[in-house]
Formats: structure tokens, C-alpha cells, sequence
């Protein structure tokens, strides 16, 4: 068994789309939730869920200091894998370089990011990606690397930005295909981990 943390700074709804995913596998156990946000909404879908939640607050506590925090409970529940949900903070390429791994040359971090990357990459992509009028935008899931937004693609998909979107109709629809993709990608990191095969993520 695999155990990974989620760490999340809100609402938490990609948070939950995981949680359900993984009553269906068998080799991942989500074994801890980190938020930095005391009032954080994935506080409430950990406990629904009967999972442990951590609140790590950065306070007036430097990056490194923060993160040392952090690590401490990730190595302390001995978790491998971790999915950034909504997390807003960027890691530092001292925590990346921790998770790693030489044999898949690619951390052990996996981002959710709406927007179709390499485009609108940092804060607010679906305001970014709204503005250009692009006809579609996306949603990619990718590891984490020391760049922001940067790190190798694992899965993406386009969704059409409609004539008569507002902002909210279109993140709408953008957050529908991310609580669809999420899912998918922690169940290909199940088979992986099952068939000890990776190469369908990378
Ligand atoms: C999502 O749009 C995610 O892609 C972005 O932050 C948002 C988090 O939403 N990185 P939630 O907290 O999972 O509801």
C-alpha cells in the first residue's frame, strides 16, 4: 500500500473527488490531508471522510521553517506520493528534490492546474485564460517540478469556452472536468503502482 497526502488551501473540492476515487482502488491509501488555512474548507471534507487533517499554518514562520513543519508529518505517516489540490503555495526545490524519485526521473508530486498548460501558468489561469477569449481552455495534470506550472504533463483536457460564458459559467465547467481528471490520474497511479509499470504517466 501506497500512502499519499493531499495538500490543499481551500475549498477542497478536488480534495473530495479524490477521496471518492479511492474507495475504488486498492493500492493508494490517502493517509493525511495538509492545509496551511485554519479555515480552509477541506478541513470539513477530511473529517466527512474520517481522514487526518493537519492544519500547518505558515504564520510569521520563513518558507523553509513552514515546509520543515510539513515534512516532519509527511515523513512521519511514511507518505510516497503527494497531490497538490488547490495548494497555494509553490514548493521549494529543496521539499521537490525530497520527493524525488530517480527511477521515474520526475518527483513524487502531482499538480492540478486549469488552464491548458504551457498556457496561463501561476495564479488565477481560468481569469487569465477567460480574458484571452481563446475558443478552449483546459485543465492539465502534471508533476511537479522546481518551475511553476512547468513540470512534465501527465493529462490534460480542452473544454469549450461557450459565446455567452460568464467568468463563473466557465471555471464552472473548467471544475467539472478537473473533478473529473483528478480522479483518473490517482486511479492510473494505482494500476502503475499495482503493475510496478509507470509509463503510462510519464
Ligand atoms: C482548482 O481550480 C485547482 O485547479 C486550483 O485551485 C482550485 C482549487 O479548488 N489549483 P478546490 O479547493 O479543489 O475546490
Amino acid at each position: 500500500m501506497i500512502n499519499i497526502a493531499i495538500l490543499a488551501s481551500g475549498t477542497g473540492s478536488n480534495a473530495k473527488m479524490l477521496l471518492e476515487q479511492e474507495k475504488f482502488l486498492s493500492h493508494i491509501q490517502i493517509e493525511l490531508i495538509i492545509t496551511d488555512k485554519s479555515n480552509a474548507g477541506v478541513i470539513n471534507i477530511a473529517r466527512h471522510y474520517n481522514k487526518k487533517v493537519i492544519v500547518v499554518e505558515k504564520g510569521i514562520l520563513n518558507k523553509q521553517k513552514h515546509e520543515n513543519l510539513i515534512m516532519n508529518h509527511l515523513t512521519k505517516h511514511n507518505i510516497d506520493w503527494i497531490f497538490l489540490a488547490g495548494y497555494m503555495r509553490i514548493l521549494s526545490t529543496s521539499f521537490i528534490k525530497y520527493f524525488w524519485s530517480e527511477s521515474l526521473n520526475q518527483s513524487k508530486i502531482i499538480n492540478i492546474h486549469p488552464s491548458l498548460l504551457p498556457a496561463f501558468k501561476g495564479l488565477n489561469a481560468y481569469e487569465q485564460a477567460y480574458q484571452s477569449a481563446d475558443d478552449y481552455s483546459g485543465i492539465t495534470v502534471h508533476f511537479v517540478d522546481t518551475g511553476v506550472d512547468t513540470g512534465k504533463i501527465i493529462k490534460q483536457e480542452k473544454f469549450r469556452r461557450l459565446q455567452n460564458d460568464s467568468l463563473d459559467t466557465f471555471k464552472a465547467r473548467g471544475l467539472e472536468l478537473e473533478h473529473k481528471i483528478y480522479p483518473a490520474v490517482l486511479e492510473m497511479l494505482d494500476k502503475a503502482i499495482s503493475n510496478n509499470c509507470y509509463e503510462e504517466l510519464l
